[in-house]
């Protein structure tokens, strides 16, 4: 039996256990199933992961939720299309939820705004104007015509009167999802957790929103790009260069190098900057934040500076 694996699967199952009950008996199962773990073995150990795996299989046919013979039944029911599947895909998100989060620090920056996003996915999170947004129990801001989204308020977060004024928007990815494309919006959709009904349904309603205006996305490394998008959205307003768990990508040598080119462009006055990562990722904008406030939550940083917390996905929003 190979115990990389299975202690792998373990312990996605300890960690989707809250969040998708089936997918948590998906890898326990898997975790003490040699003849799966033998179907495993020939793929690359990173294509091996769990959130592919399961999503691959539910591409090809497994209802879910449901219990662990679902997953063996198209396993070995579809291998060879199962693999081909794992092999030419990977796991992306976009969490548009995350916006509850970024807006208020949107507005501390004086509009019109550029909106560039670096690692922006699908480009889900480039359209804050339009939606509406609840901070209970603080207050709302509605007017969007838009889906509503809803982040837990703690502390004195501040509530904007209005929503942001986008004059422009674009951003980059490694690889970029292109909201016109049926297949990969799909493959999108099949990537949210089974029991995750409120994030598909977030989802949904984000990839209409961003269809009816497909956003500005170049493929490429976030340095790379950076000057080239900033040249052109100059051009328009205020630029605002904006990330949401993007930076954890990075080698740590990256990491620093984004985190002093972004401190130089702010203190010559080139652009804002909000960022959305966890503690470690960014530990200059974490540093000011008292480390038991950031159990288990994202930074959120204006210009280098920690101005609160938040939940990963974007459910809660926290204000030094
Ligand atoms: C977890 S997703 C987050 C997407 C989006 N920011 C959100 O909040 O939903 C991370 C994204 O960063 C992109 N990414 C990772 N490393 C990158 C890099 N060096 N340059 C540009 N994009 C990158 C990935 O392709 C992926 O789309």
């Amino acid at each position: 039996m190979d115990l990389g694996l299975a202690e792998r699967y373990l312990d996605f199952a300890e960690f989707a256990r809250l969040d998708s009950p089936s997918f948590a008996a998906w890898a326990e199962g898997v975790a003490h199933d040699p003849e799966v773990q033998g179907w495993l073995a020939d793929l690359p150990a990173i294509k091996q992961q769990p959130n592919l795996v399961f999503a691959a299989a539910r591409w090809h046919g497994a209802e879910t939720p449901a219990a662990y013979d679902e997953l063996r039944r198209v396993l070995f029911g579809q291998e060879d299309a199962v693999k081909a599947t794992i092999r030419e895909r990977a796991t992306q998100t976009n969490e548009v939820g995350r916006l509850a989060t970024l807006v208020p620090a949107f507005a501390a920056v004086p509009g019109p705004l550029a909106l560039i996003e670096v690692g922006a996915s699908a480009g889900l999170t480039l359209f804050p104007d339009r939606y509406d947004y609840s901070w209970p129990p603080l207050g709302e801001l509605v007017g969007s015509g838009g889906p509503r989204l809803t982040a837990r308020a703690e502390g004195p977060v501040p509530i904007p009167a209005a929503h942001p004024e986008v004059a422009w928007r674009g951003g980059c990815d490694l690889n970029p999802l292109d909201v016109t494309d049926d297949d990969a919006m799909a493959w999108l959709r099949t990537l949210v957790w089974p029991e995750q009904a409120d994030r598909l349904a977030r989802l949904e309603a984000a990839v209409e929103v961003a269809r009816r205006e497909p956003p500005y996305i170049v493929r490429g490394d976030l340095l790379a790009e950076l000057p080239g998008l900033l040249a052109e959205a100059g051009r328009h307003g205020t630029p605002v260069v904006f990330h949401s768990a993007v930076i954890a990508y990075l080698e740590s040598d990256q990491r620093d190098e984004f985190a002093a080119t972004m401190g130089d462009l702010v203190a010559a006055g080139e652009c804002r900057w909000v960022s959305n990562e966890a503690p470690s990722v960014l530990p200059g904008v974490a540093s000011t934040v008292p480390a038991e406030r950031l159990v288990g939550r994202f930074v959120l940083g204006l210009d280098g500076r920690a101005v609160g917390w938040t939940h990963g996905h974007g459910h809660a929003l926290g204000w030094l």
